[in-house]
């Protein structure tokens, strides 16, 4: 009988369990964030898929005295966005020095797509080639059958050489033809500001094409993929679409913000209404991050107040916008992703994730929270 008692007892008790929902896992912006090796995640200046039931998180390796790339694209896998496993790399360095992806080279705010006609996933990052600092300004792509890779580089270049901005008509390709670069040398004078507007730089850069550093990609529904860089010396934005396999870029692009110098965009979509978040140029230091909406991913943009709410909302809470994830399966969803840089312990550089809220306007706010977790969205 007593036997029995325990037995019944036990079936229970395991039943319990099972039934009993984990608790879900706090996000910690700022903290280590151990994978399943215990080891911090490295994979910054990143961005985050879903696909088949699982999140993909693609990033730079970060090494603990070098931003330069040693290792190359990491790539964690999770199936709840706390529980990360390291998949190993995705797309790996080189060892032929004579390759644009050697060892040593600068790969940054790598990001990865699912195409669904090809179904390849496609990986753009930017480029800066060994031993030349951050000059070349070169957008790399890489491609793989499967998400965790191994991703098969392809080619790097700049951007749309020879190709003028799809809403720049004949008179103003004139005038810009007719810029003379001498007369702006000084910048950031009202003159000057008109060139860059103009396309001083876009002129300059047109035979090799145009530069191409931060950078992110956005798949709208109508499944076009759109490729989002800082380019004219980081001072203007280029939305360039890409082709229907996400391998090259069309030659259709818009410039956004001629001499706003943005850096690191991220975007998402939501209720019709483009919305981008990019930060200033101030290197591996925080600055306040930026705002922009657009009613098509080809503007015209609007620029709207700092989106950040709370302590250090001034430096984006020491961090740097690297992407948006929406969340599926939950409405209005978004997770705004950042890196706090270590510049002097690269590894040690630190995320943040914070859900994005929305005022009665529409108008998203991102504020600081020390902690939450993934019910935050189910609770609005
Ligand atoms: C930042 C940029 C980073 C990296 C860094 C190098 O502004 O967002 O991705 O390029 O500069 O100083």
């Amino acid at each position: 009988m007593k036997k029995l008692l325990q037995f019944t007892l036990m079936a229970l008790l395991v039943g319990l369990f099972s039934c009993a929902k984990e608790p879900l896992k706090p996000i910690l912006s700022g903290e280590i964030w151990p994978d399943n090796e215990g080891v911090h995640v490295n994979a910054h200046g990143g961005g985050v898929i879903y696909h088949d039931g699982t999140y993909y998180w693609f990033g730079e390796h970060k090494s603990p005295n070098t931003s330069s790339a040693l290792v190359g694209v990491m790539c964690y896998s999770s199936k709840n966005l706390t529980d990360w496993t390291n998949m190993g790399v995705a797309l790996a360095v080189e060892e032929d020095e004579s390759s644009d992806i050697v060892r040593g080279s600068i790969i940054e705010r790598p990001k990865v797509i699912y195409n669904e006609k090809t179904k390849k996933f496609v990986m753009w990052f930017h480029l800066e080639l060994k031993g030349k600092g951050y000059s070349a300004a070169r957008a790399g792509v890489a491609v793989s059958d499967k998400p965790e890779g191994p991703y098969k580089f392809i080619r790097s270049g700049r951007v749309n050489p020879g190709i003028a901005p799809y809403d720049m008509d004949e008179q103003a390709q004139a005038e810009m033809a007719a810029l003379d670069a001498k007369k702006y040398e000084k910048w950031w004078t009202p003159e000057w500001y008109e060139a860059i507007d103009k396309g001083l730089l876009l002129k300059r850069d047109m035979p090799g094409g145009q530069m191409s550093r931060d950078m992110t990609l956005y798949v709208d529904d109508d499944g076009k993929a759109y490729h989002i860089f800082s380019s004219e010396e980081n001072l203007t934005l280029h939305i360039a679409e890409l082709s229907d396999d996400y391998l090259s870029h069309t030659g259709k692009y818009a410039r956004m913000a001629p001499a706003g110098h943005n850096e690191a965009p991220a975007i998402f979509k939501k209720d019709g209404t483009y919305w981008m978040i990019t930060s200033g140029c101030t290197g591996w230091d925080p600055n306040e991050a930026r705002m922009h909406s657009a009613p098509s991913i080809m503007g015209p943009w609007t620029k709207h107040p700092n989106p950040c709410v709370g302590p250090k909302a001034e430096i984006t809470f020491g961090g740097q916008s690297t992407y948006i994830l929406k969340v599926p399966g939950k409405k209005d969803a978004f997770i705004f992703m950042a890196d706090i840089w270590r510049p002097k312990h690269p590894i040690d550089a630190r995320y943040i994730w914070l859900p994005i809220q929305f005022k009665e306007d529409g108008t998203p706010v991102v504020e600081w929270m020390d902690s939450w977790t993934l019910d935050w969205f189910d609770q609005k």
